[in-house]
Order: C-alpha cells, then sequence, then structure tokens
C-alpha cells in the first residue's frame, strides 16, 4: 500500500503498549463483574477490538453494531442511523462499547441512546482515539488510548475513502497542499 501521503502519528509498538494498559485496566475495573460484553462499533473498530479482546483476562462476549456514515466531509449534522443492531440481548449485562475513534461524540451519543432503554447492567464507552476540539456533545469515553489535535487520521481500522484501514501504525494524512504541521486541515471527503 502507498503510504507517501501520511506521516506517523503512533508507531504500531506505541498501539501496542497503550492497549496493554487499557486491556489491564478494564480487566482490574470489571474484574468483579462476572461477564463483559465488548459491543464494536464497525466498521473502523475491527482491529483495536480484535487486539483489547485478547489482552482483556475476565471473560465474556463479542458483538458488533454498525451505524450510517454520514459525510462529515460536507456537513457534521446529518442523521445517524442505525444499519445492523446488536444480535445479543444486553438486559443485566455489563456492556462495553468500542470504537476507534470519538471525533464530534454524536456516534456514541446516538449509540448510547438507543441502547440505554435495553437496561444494560452497565454500560462504558472505550475508543482508542478522541479529538477532545471536535467533541460536540458531553459525551464521557471512560477508557480513551490517545487524545490528538483535529488532524485526519488513517490505519489501525481508520480509513480515508476506503483506504489505509489495515496500516499497523496510526498515520496523520493531510488535504492536498497542506503540508502540515499536526493541526492542518482536514481532507474534503472522507
Ligand atoms: C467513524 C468512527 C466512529 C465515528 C466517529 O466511523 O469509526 O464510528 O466515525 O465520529 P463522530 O464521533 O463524529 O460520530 P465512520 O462513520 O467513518 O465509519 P467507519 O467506522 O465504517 O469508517
Amino acid at each position: 500500500m502507498t503510504r507517501e501521503k501520511t506521516e506517523i502519528l503512533f508507531s504500531e509498538e506505541s498501539i501496542r503498549e497503550r492497549v496493554v494498559e487499557l486491556a489491564r485496566q478494564i480487566s482490574s475495573d470489571y474484574r468483579d463483574c462476572g461477564e463483559l460484553l465488548l459491543v464494536g462499533v464497525l466498521r473502523g473498530c475491527y482491529i483495536f477490538l480484535a487486539d483489547l479482546s485478547r489482552r482483556l483476562s475476565i471473560p465474556g462476549g463479542i458483538d458488533f453494531v454498525a451505524l450510517s456514515a454520514y459525510d462529515r466531509g460536507t456537513t457534521a449534522t446529518g442523521p445517524v442511523r442505525l444499519v445492523m443492531d446488536l444480535r445479543t440481548e444486553i438486559a443485566g449485562k455489563h456492556v462495553l462499547i468500542v470504537e476507534d475513534i470519538v471525533d464530534t461524540g454524536r456516534t456514541l451519543d446516538y449509540l448510547l441512546s438507543i441502547l440505554r432503554p435495553r437496561k444494560p447492567a452497565s454500560m462504558r464507552t472505550c475508543a482508542f482515539l478522541r479529538k477532545p476540539s471536535r467533541l460536540s456533545t458531553d459525551l464521557k469515553v471512560e477508557y480513551v488510548g490517545f487524545d490528538i489535535p483535529d488532524v485526519w487520521v488513517v490505519g489501525y481500522g481508520l480509513d480515508y475513502k476506503g483506504r489505509y484501514r489495515s496500516l499497523s501504525d496510526i498515520g496523520i494524512i493531510r488535504a492536498e497542499g497542506d503540508p502540515g504541521p499536526a493541526g492542518g486541515a482536514r481532507p474534503a471527503v472522507r
């Protein structure tokens, strides 16, 4: 895969180290809770969820939801829609929602609003990346890998126009003609 458009933000090794720390923290926090159901938000979560789940020392299951990708390239106010629901009943269960990135927070906010009425025993969120400057809600994310500036990131599950998801590290991709530094412009479309 061509790499010339990206610059490394987090190396494979620093990602691995942070995932281990997060898994340790989560395993400790849930050690007396019985089972923990991990709910991955497709598609971006798939690599982080695979890594995190293999590092947890507590029992549990895995399920997925898919939410419609609204076009953040042109508007941040489009509707978020559930396009694939859980197969698991979550009533009475401890649920941890796993995301690759929280940007505006609207996706997670919406997901929490539709899962809350199903009465899980508890529900928390875990995102590998978060952009504090972009958050448009008072969403609380209990477990965060890294806070990052408002740059477009790819790799480790994150894409740009469907590409770069399978990169093992996380890189910054810039709009054409934008030489950086970090904090620069976002591409016009995702
Ligand atoms: C990304 C990411 C989150 C969401 C975060 O998904 O995986 O689900 O955006 O953005 P928000 O905080 O502004 O709501 P995307 O819609 O790009 O779909 P994908 O996971 O299939 O790449």
